[in-house]
């Protein structure tokens, strides 16, 4: 697991962004990428479709896959993670949205979603690299905490915590959706790479116990313990709980030159 510390959110995006940018043209062209909603990864979007912008990155034959979607919200609702991802990813990367997947929360087709979900992951090869926020829980995607390790894209109900999170995005807790569709633990340990970010204080606990703490479903995160390749993007406030801070900035002030990234 490598661990970055950055100043702040801005660095923390500028960061996360050369990461991905980094994996996506050692890919090439059709790279697959694992896109999350939430706050935590929109500076890192910004700094990818600045590159987009300035024509550094083209990710216009790419693939994106989200983590996750609310279950029984309309795709055309404003915060269903359809139009969350429409509006956050596809547009401000130029990506081709007949390329952008996001799991079906419909009501209608609960049953089987995870396992087309699954199948049109597998279809297009598996994820090069998967962007991830965390949830003060420790949730990835919206496996809660006590989700199995090894689970697959299924239905599950958020936690109270994490509506009450969400909250702010809605007009009253009660419009939170009870129920989503999210990418499983061992979906997201097939990713090629992993990239997490996470920034502000309130994460501080979260980052500790799964960068730190036991492998262990009640923080759902620290299964990026067992990922061969998991960059871990916080800032100082989110780092403030770890206890080898200064062992993670040491590591990176001392990288050779040609496992430095150039940010
Ligand atoms: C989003 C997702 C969640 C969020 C987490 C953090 O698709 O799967 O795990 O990454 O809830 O949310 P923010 O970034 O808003 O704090």
């Amino acid at each position: 697991m490598e661990v970055i510390i950055c100043q702040d959110e801005e660095a923390v995006g500028a960061y996360g962004a050369a990461k991905v940018a980094q994996i996506a043209r050692a890919v090439g062209p059709s790279v697959v990428i694992g896109v999350a909603t939430g706050s935590s990864p929109l500076s890192t979007y910004a700094n990818l479709a600045a590159m987009v912008h300035d024509g550094t990155l083209d990710l216009s034959d790419a693939t994106a896959f989200a983590l996750d979607e609310y279950v029984g919200l309309p795709i055309d609702h404003p915060q269903s993670y359809h139009a969350t991802i429409h509006r956050t990813v596809t547009e401000q990367l130029g990506l081709d949205p007949a390329r952008v997947h996001v799991p079906d929360g419909s009501l209608e087709n609960l049953q089987t979603a995870g396992e087309r979900y699954e199948a049109a992951i597998k279809a297009a090869g598996g994820v090069d690299v998967q962007i991830l926020g965390i949830g003060a829980n420790g949730h990835v995607g919206f496996n809660e905490p006590t989700s199995s390790l090894s689970s697959r894209t299924r239905m599950k109900t958020l936690a109270p915590r994490t509506r009450a999170d969400n909250a702010r995005y809605f007009d009253s807790i009660d419009d939170v959706p009870i129920h989503c569709v999210t990418q499983g633990l061992g979906t997201i340990l097939d990713a090629r790479h992993v990239v997490l970010v996470a920034t502000g204080a309130q994460k501080a606990n979260a980052i500790a116990a799964i960068v730190e703490g036991p492998v262990s479903s009640m923080f759902p995160g620290s299964v990026l313990q067992l990922h061969q390749y998991a960059t871990i993007v916080v800032d100082e406030p989110a780092a403030e709980l770890l206890t080898m801070g200064a062992y993670y900035k040491h590591v990176n002030d001392n990288l050779p030159a040609w496992q430095r990234l150039d940010v």
